[in-house]
């Protein structure tokens, strides 16, 4: 008994003493709570003015993965100031040294881009216009701080999402569809706000996304008001012209097209990642990402500057949005719009997450990165409003978004499916949407005699006869395939056109 006694005593202190030498050797840090990654330099600044609040966990060239206090994040936004990457969330230590690696999925990328759609983005061109990305600017900075722990900025992804619906109904497109994306359990950074998707369904390669995206946030800091006109209203004010321009020509892309507003980019890329690694863990076959964030501050000589940065900005879709600039915009096109290359020196925005699950990106930004940095005063502060931007107008906004039209239209390409609502000589409208076929006349006086449908072998497989002035057929019933429809109006005019239904 005695002896059992002492055993476990002994038992007891060997325990006692390994766990005190674990103890010293790796002393729990109570006050480290928070995982991320910085700048090599800002890591080892900190470890030295306070090692008590921090620990390097894994470093890269130019980066530290580390395990830091809450205090710790706040000095490294000091020795930022307004500028350049603070640190980036991580989930956990694995995370972090996974973040610093920059490890890109592989994926294969087959898509050839192309310059074939004149027709198409000539017509957009004559419609996009400067004064809705204005009022639109405008309207976003009246949220004040879009902070991402805000009320003002989660209200201004449920509006947003309400105008973009609004934007489709009144084009009268029922193969657009707009959802919010929720982040509160994202786990690589979490945020009440939400992102906004706005999909517009291809009509021939539906499983092809071809993406559009900026940040609806305008702050890192909830101390600082910032409206956030320039950044990133400009990149959303672009994208919903450019988008509403698609409408008004009646465009129904080949391939789906996504616009999307990320939700707390300022504070890590938050939305962007969580929606870029849910499509990378899909396989979702994302042809093309385009980035715009920050478009109306001009302060260098040429006016768009392509973020280069080889870490996160594809060379392949870079190059070809400058052919579209040349293709468009070129010496002699009436309309110059010159560019040339820049870097962030970090992923400094939503396109890195995308890169990394191995897409494709690019990234037209509104100025040197130099000359930002001497000459954007307003960045991130309280007057971060359009009125202070040279010229006070949108008109360097509005150089970027015909290039977003472009870089829609191009890379999506126009269906040649009967598909836009597009209104025929004859007076009538005769397009497919969602396996529907809608009709309608421009007046009254003419209503539809008969409709028939032929298969590709000419064989009528439908018809149907007085449908009167609007409406439409359901073309559920038949097969996958090419048909021909024919319409015959009362007043004895006819019209053939081709469908093709998924
Ligand atoms: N719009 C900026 C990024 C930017 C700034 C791009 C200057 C190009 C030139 C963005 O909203 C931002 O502030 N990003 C953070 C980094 C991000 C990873 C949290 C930054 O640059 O501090
Ligand atoms: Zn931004």
């Amino acid at each position: 008994m005695k002896k059992i006694t002492i055993i476990a005593m002994l038992l007891v202190v060997t325990a006692f003493s390994l766990n005190a030498q674990d103890n010293l050797t790796v002393p729990e840090r109570h006050n480290l709570t928070i995982y991320g990654t910085m700048s090599l330099e800002d890591a080892e600044e900190i470890s030295e003015s306070h090692p008590d609040e921090i620990e390097i966990l894994a470093t890269s060239d130019d980066e530290a993965a580390v395990h830091m206090s809450e205090e710790a994040t706040h000095l490294v936004h000091d020795l930022r100031g307004t500028h350049g990457p603070s640190y980036l969330y991580a989930s956990n230590a694995i995370d972090a040294i996974k973040q610093i690696r920059h490890e890109r999925v592989e994926r294969a990328q087959q898509m050839n881009f192309s310059i074939t759609e004149g027709e198409s983005v000539e017509n957009a061109l004559q419609v996009i216009s400067q004064s809705n990305i204005e009022d639109q600017i405008e309207e976003l900075e009246s949220y004040g701080t879009r902070y991402h722990t805000t009320a003002a900025a989660r209200r201004a992804g449920v509006d947003l999402k309400a105008k973009w619906e609004t934007m489709a109904a009144t084009y009268g497109r029922d193969d657009v569809s707009v959802r919010l994306v929720d982040h509160s359990n994202a786990s690589g950074g979490r945020t009440n706000m939400y992102s906004v998707i706005m999909t517009i369904k291809g009509a021939e390669l539906p499983d092809e996304y071809v993406i559009i995206g900026g940040h609806l946030d305008s702050t890192s800091n909830n101390n600082n008001t910032a409206p956030g006109g320039d950044d990133d209203a400009s990149g959303i004010s672009v994208i919903t012209e450019a988008t509403r321009s698609l409408f008004e020509i009646g465009f129904v892309p080949k391939r789906t097209i996504e616009v999307m507003a990320y939700a707390a980019e300022e504070v890590g890329l938050f939305g962007s990642k969580d929606i870029a690694n849910r499509y990378g863990r899909n396989n979702v076959n994302v042809v093309a990402v385009g980035q715009f964030d920050m478009s109306n501050f001009k302060s260098s000589s040429r006016d768009i500057y392509f973020v280069n940065d080889s870490n996160a900005i594809d060379p392949t879709l870079t190059g070809f949005f400058q052919d579209l600039l040349d293709e468009y915009h070129g010496p002699n096109s009436g309309d110059t719009i010159t560019y040339s290359t820049t870097q962030c020196g970090y992923g400094c925005s939503d396109h890195r997450y995308w890169f990394e699950n191995g897409y494709r990106t690019a990234f037209p930004f509104e100025s040197s990165f130099r000359d930002f940095q001497n000459n954007n005063v307003i960045y991130h502060r309280t007057n971060d409003l359009m009125r202070n931007v040279p010229g006070g107008n949108a008109n360097h906004s509005f150089k970027f978004a015909k290039l977003a039209v472009e870089y829609l239209i191009e890379v999506s390409k126009k269906s040649t499916t009967l598909s836009a609502p597009e209104f025929s000589q004859e007076g009538y409208e005769l397009y497919v949407i969602n396996n529907n076929l809608k009709y309608k006349s421009q007046s009254s006086s003419s209503p539809i005699k008969s409709l028939k449908v032929y298969d590709v072998t000419g064989k009528r497989v439908y018809r149907e006869n007085g449908l009167g002035n609007a409406g439409s057929v359901s073309l559920n019933k038949f097969s996958a395939g090419a048909y021909v429809i024919n319409i015959i109006l009362e007043n004895k005019k006819e019209l053939s056109k081709k469908v093709i239904l998924n």
